[in-house]
């Protein structure tokens, strides 16, 4: 393993099995490129403090250390970027992915992955969760594999080095253009805009028709009245609200 391709800035480090390759990023002063890939994680870290399934040697898991230079007012835009890269790394492998704001990847109208950005200070952490040879999901009627959708197992190390590349490569894009570019391509790739979504933040719910992305990565919603919604963080759903 580990033999695999990367951009010259990029420093790998592979864990056999970590807690969780997010946390092992910010527990430390991380520089920049900086990539940690674990083959299990036993704490894997979910958006919205929920955990994330990381069984071992089946799937991808890894994080990059980022130190971006622009304000923390444009890391919004941050988790968008690197779902664009991880799609354009899949359509390259002959999926047809969707992107659901802000952090999901879609395949066949499950989630095949999800993005994490934490940060600490200066230190942004990325971290991406993608199921690649996983064939079976209890609990999770919601979740697919790449090998599901293919019908066959993959490489693992070839996903990685393909995707590591495409994300790093609209991370950079980013850091000297700016979001511009990038946000042109999610809407490329987004499964919610024209339609009516549901967002729960923290517990308050809101309702409209998702009609674009702001340039700081808000998710733009249009209400009955014609008023326009920014949210900022929250999951968004296509089905009717339902509160647990
Ligand atoms: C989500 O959809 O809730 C985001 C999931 C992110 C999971 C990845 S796996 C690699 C990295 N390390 C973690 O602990 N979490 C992210």
């Amino acid at each position: 393993m580990k033999n695999i391709a990367l951009p010259p800035d990029i420093k790998m480090e592979w864990h056999s099995q970590l807690d969780s390759t997010n946390l092992c990023l910010l527990q430390r002063e991380a520089q920049e490129g900086l990539l940690v890939v674990a083959d299990e994680q036993v704490a894997g870290r979910g958006r919205l403090g929920r955990t994330w399934q990381s069984l071992s040697g089946m799937n991808l898991y890894f994080s990059f250390a980022l130190r971006p230079s622009q304000s923390a007012r444009m890391w919004g835009t941050l988790p968008l970027t690197v779902g664009v890269g991880v799609a354009e790394a899949l359509i390259s492998m002959g999926f047809s992915p969707g992107l659901k704001w802000p952090n999901d990847v879609f395949l066949d109208r499950k989630k095949v992955g999800g993005i994490l950005l934490e940060a600490k200070d200066a230190l942004v952490v990325a971290g991406v969760g993608l199921n690649v040879n996983q064939q079976k999901f209890p609990g999770l009627s919601e979740a697919t594999s790449l090998s599901l959708a293919a019908g066959k197992p993959l490489n693992r190390q070839q996903v990685l080095e393909t995707t590591v590349n495409c994300v790093w490569s609209w991370y950079c894009r980013w850091r000297v253009d700016g979001p511009r570019e990038m946000l042109q391509q999610w809407r490329k790739y987004d499964v919610l805009l024209g339609r009516e979504v549901t967002v729960d933040i923290q517990g308050r719910v809101v309702s409209g028709m998702a009609v674009d992305i702001a340039p700081d990565g808000c998710l733009k919603l249009g209400d009955a009245s014609g008023q326009e919604i920014l949210v900022s963080s929250g999951d968004a759903t296509l089905k009717p609200f339902v509160r647990a």
